[in-house]
């Protein structure tokens, strides 16, 4: 397995495997490697084959995290990670720094952005003004660098992945990308990088996520149609039984979309952004 952190060493790499006709099947992340991680790295796998090279990028986005967000305390071990993909079987792991990818940006000499501009204006766009901005810029960037045939997102960002598909399509970038389902834990919770931040009662409170998720489906299949405001406020007070549970965000809208919808019924998506103490955590299913 080799391990690049510079952008122009990766580029050159992937320009080599593409002359090569090499198909290269590609997991950007930000670290701190979980199974669920791991079952994108093997989707990657599936798609490309044996002789196809997968590449993982472990690289913290400081452009999408906003001014009192968890930036500086984003959970990082390098070490472990990088023992996660070689038991794996990636090919390349790219771990650049801030000057890797955004050169001269503490001289105010980095200035161009990716923007979508639809579907990032709801939920996660809206509870986190610059995230999308600072997701589609960086994994733009990803793709020029790393060059991937096919680029694999987990289903647990719903809305980030609907956003980049809409950049590879509206940008043209040759990439099939791939949603992978959720992984959870035994009780439900969806991994996340951020469980590392709950501690003692606050991951049992954690599940009320996927209750929330579970109610709302149970309730869905047996009304066949029920007004989002009611079954909103009905989440609201199942969610705010937990002491330390504050509801963020529950959201039904078309998966296409992602425009909200006034009657909720089977087929419909439901996303929730929930802070477990001071961790915020998301989810998402089809209703
Ligand atoms: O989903 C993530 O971990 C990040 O948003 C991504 C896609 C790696 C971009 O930094």
């Amino acid at each position: 397995m080799r391990i690049i952190s510079r952008a122009p060493a990766v580029q050159a790499l992937s320009l080599r495997w593409k002359r090569a006709g090499i198909k290269v099947g590609f997991v950007p992340t930000m670290g701190y490697l979980h199974e669920g991680h791991l079952s994108l790295v093997r989707t990657a796998r599936r798609h490309i084959g044996k002789k196809g090279k997968v590449v993982v990028s472990i690289y913290v986005n400081p452009t999408q995290f906003g001014p009192t967000e968890d930036l500086a305390k984003y959970p990082r071990d390098l070490k472990r990670d990088l023992e996660l993909c070689r038991e794996t079987g990636v090919d390349l792991v790219f771990t650049p720094g801030d000057s890797d990818m955004y050169p001269g940006k503490a001289e105010r000499n980095y200035s161009t952005y990716v923007v979508e501009e639809k579907l990032s204006q709801t939920m996660e766009g809206t509870a986190r003004p610059v995230h999308f901005r600072g997701v589609t810029t960086v994994v733009a960037k990803l793709f020029n660098l790393v060059l991937p045939d096919v680029a694999v997102f987990g289903q647990k960002d719903f809305q980030q992945a609907a956003i980049i598909r809409r950049m590879v399509c509206d940008l043209n970038f040759p990439v099939k990308i791939i949603v992978a389902p959720t992984l959870r834990e035994r009780d439900g919770l969806a991994m996340s990088s951020r469980n590392k931040y709950l501690l003692g009662d606050l991951r049992r409170q954690a599940t009320v996520l996927w209750c929330a998720l579970k109610i709302a489906k149970t309730i869905v299949d047996k009304s066949k149609s029920v007004p989002a405001a009611d079954l909103k406020s009905d989440l609201k007070k199942l969610i705010q039984i937990e002491p330390d549970a504050k509801l963020d965000y529950v959201e039904f809208f078309d998966p296409k979309t992602l425009l909200p919808v006034a009657s909720v019924k089977p087929g419909t998506h439901m996303a929730l952004a929930v802070y477990i103490g001071r961790t915020r955590l998301i989810d998402n299913a089809r209703l």
